[in-house]
């Protein structure tokens, strides 16, 4: 009988010898909050397929903003719904605007979190698409116009980064250009280079009121069978200026993050987005899953995959979980 000289079981033997030899340690260091800000006072309404997800007005999101810092988050990144809706979305460019006054609330309260915005238009036009339609298809170049212009506004308002998630070409060095224009030259870019148009949005969609209400995204959000595209938009963003590049949804894609990773010497961030977190809250609601043990899984997962930077619903929960 020959036994192995190979154990590799030698090193699992307790948990201080695991954690001596971990590959991947999570990090409260590199998540970001996603919230979403509504007009009003005194408001904070429950998403109901996002259990533990609001939509606030501005003096409750710089709330929980405190409590986002206090666990040790760095970031936050904001979504809009605005008062009013139109075909060109206007109510995303006033400095009045939900978001700009969310931003300059967080500034005004000091907190030294980092805030990043969503620039996308489906939340503020009334057909929800991310643009601007010519013959009933999006048009590309005119809504890259009203996306530069939107991400000036934030930038004004006091965001440190604004992400375009809108999937139109040229809409990087659009921003970089408009931005620098205005000697906001420090603010910095961090694109949804490689977005699928995927399933995985749903939940999302009843947070922002965002649906579109005819059609599909297709026509703009990439495939979900391509991963060469993926290199492609991640190096058009770059070369437009993009200083992080992003990849969502996180889970289904893991292998594009980690060939976005391998492939460019940059940040690389991943989208945890909201049907990935519903898909757990459901099943743990039921019994079926343990939450904090498969939310740390997937997040090690993302991060192991590339992902240094995450977006993710489970932000507050796994700084608390890391914490203790
Ligand atoms: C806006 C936008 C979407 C998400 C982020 N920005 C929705 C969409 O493209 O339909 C999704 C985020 C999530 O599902 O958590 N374009």
């Amino acid at each position: 009988m020959s036994f192995p000289t190979q154990r590799p079981r030698r090193l699992r033997r307790s948990e201080a010898l695991r954690n001596l030899v971990r590959e991947t340690r999570l990090t409260t260091a590199g998540l970001i909050y996603p919230m979403f800000v509504c007009p009003g006072t005194k408001v904070r309404q429950e998403v109901s397929s996002m259990p533990g997800v609001y939509q606030q007005s501005v003096d409750q999101i710089v709330e929980e903003c405190r409590e986002v810092e206090s666990l040790g988050i760095p970031g936050i990144i904001l979504f809009g719904l605005p008062e009013t809706k139109d075909a060109r979305g206007a109510s995303s460019l006033g400095a009045d605007g939900v978001v700009q006054r969310a931003i300059e609330a967080i500034r005004k309260a000091e907190l030294k979190l980092l805030v990043m915005t969503d620039v996308c238009l489906c939340e503020y036009t009334n057909h929800g698409h991310c643009g601007v339609l010519e013959d009933g298809d999006v048009a590309n170049d005119a809504t890259v116009v009203i996306l530069a212009q939107q991400a000036l506004s934030h930038a004004r308002a006091g965001a440190d980064i604004v992400a375009p998630s809108d999937m139109m070409d040229g809409r990087v060095a659009a921003i970089r250009e408009i931005l620098d224009q205005h000697k906001l030259e420090n603010i910095a870019i961090l694109s949804y280079a490689a977005k699928y148009g995927s399933g995985f949005y749903g939940p999302f969609r009843e947070a922002a009121q965002s649906a579109p209400q005819f059609g599909d995204r297709r026509s703009y959000q990439m495939d979900p069978a391509n991963v060469r595209e993926a290199l492609k938009e991640v190096a058009l963003d770059l070369d437009e200026g993009a200083d992080i590049v992003m990849v969502k949804p996180a889970l289904p894609y893991l292998d594009v993050i980690r060939q976005v990773r391998d492939a460019f010497d940059v940040p690389v961030a991943a989208y945890n987005v909201s049907g990935e977190y519903a898909m757990v809250k459901a099943a743990a609601q039921k019994g079926w899953l343990d939450e904090q043990r498969v939310v740390l899984e997937i997040l090690t997962g993302i991060q192991r995959a590339g992902a240094g930077i995450i977006l993710t619903y489970h932000a507050k929960d796994v700084a608390r979980w890391l914490k203790a």
